[in-house]
């Protein structure tokens, strides 16, 4: 398995096979005990061990982890932060593969982990136990008491890999986040698909006063027709 991969993997996932045309279904399993799971049921995925690292890092070669990471530590090597001293919100945690990388490669002191799917907080602390200080499970969407909880983290940073725009956390709800968790200078760093672009972040910085830091344009992935499915990431500073 790959660096983002790294989990022991009990079940035997057999070959990996994907619903023709549309992304719909994902079947896994061994001859004769195949299963069929949605394609975006995070639950059904995060439930088996390595089944999302199998599926979407090697299968579909998912490249937004190493991007959104390495954007957030480039922006703390030049702006001469230590990680150390960093409290960081990971937002749509899943399973902890941005965590675990938010770890090792910039160093982060704190790190608490957010998501709607209890099914990620377990995996988290199945497959990568200690990556989060602590992780909470809410839906931001639907549990707006959420915030003054995390508050109290006094996070310095919120970090979100593959966890934004459709389906996931949309525009206003990752602005409120950051304007009700961060104070001036903290950081982000987030992608957003290319079907959203470019008017997402013609609408995100014109609502949230932020100083770009780094972007990049990457495959975020493979989609199952072969074809690459581009992504955007930024990282910013809140002024
Ligand atoms: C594509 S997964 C990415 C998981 C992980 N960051 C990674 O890169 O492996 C998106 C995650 O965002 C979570 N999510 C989506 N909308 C959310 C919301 N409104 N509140 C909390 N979590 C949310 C989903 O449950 C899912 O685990």
């Amino acid at each position: 398995m790959g660096k983002n991969a790294d989990v022991s993997v009990a079940a035997d996932l057999g070959e990996i096979a994907f619903s023709p045309g549309r992304e719909e279904w994902i079947e896994y399993g061994p001859p004769g005990e195949r299963v069929r799971v949605g394609f975006h049921d995070y639950a059904a995925l995060y439930a088996v061990p390595g089944l999302y690292e199998r599926v979407f890092y090697e299968e579909l070669g998912m490249g937004s982890a190493d991007v959104v990471v390495g954007l957030y530590a480039e922006a703390l090597r030049s702006l001469g932060r230590d990680g150390a001293r960093e409290r960081v919100l990971d937002l749509g945690a899943g399973s902890g593969i941005g965590g675990a990388l938010l770890r090792r490669e910039a160093d982060v002191g704190f790190l608490v982990g957010l998501d709607r799917e209890p099914a990620a907080r377990e995996a988290a602390a199945r497959d990568r136990p200690g990556v989060y200080d602590a992780f909470t499970v809410a839906d931001l969407a639907a549990a707006p008491g959420t915030f003054e909880t995390l508050a109290a983290h006094d996070f310095t940073a919120v970090v979100a890999v593959s966890a934004i725009g459709s389906g996931h956390i949309p525009l206003e709800l990752l602005a409120e986040t950051l304007e009700r968790l961060l104070r001036p200078g903290g950081l982000f760093a987030f992608a957003v698909s290319d079907v959203l672009l470019p008017d997402f972040f013609v609408d995100f910085f014109a609502r949230v006063d932020a100083e770009k830091l780094g972007e990049r344009t990457y495959v975020h992935r493979r989609q199952t027709d072969g074809s690459p499915h581009g992504a955007q990431a930024v990282a910013a500073r809140l002024r």
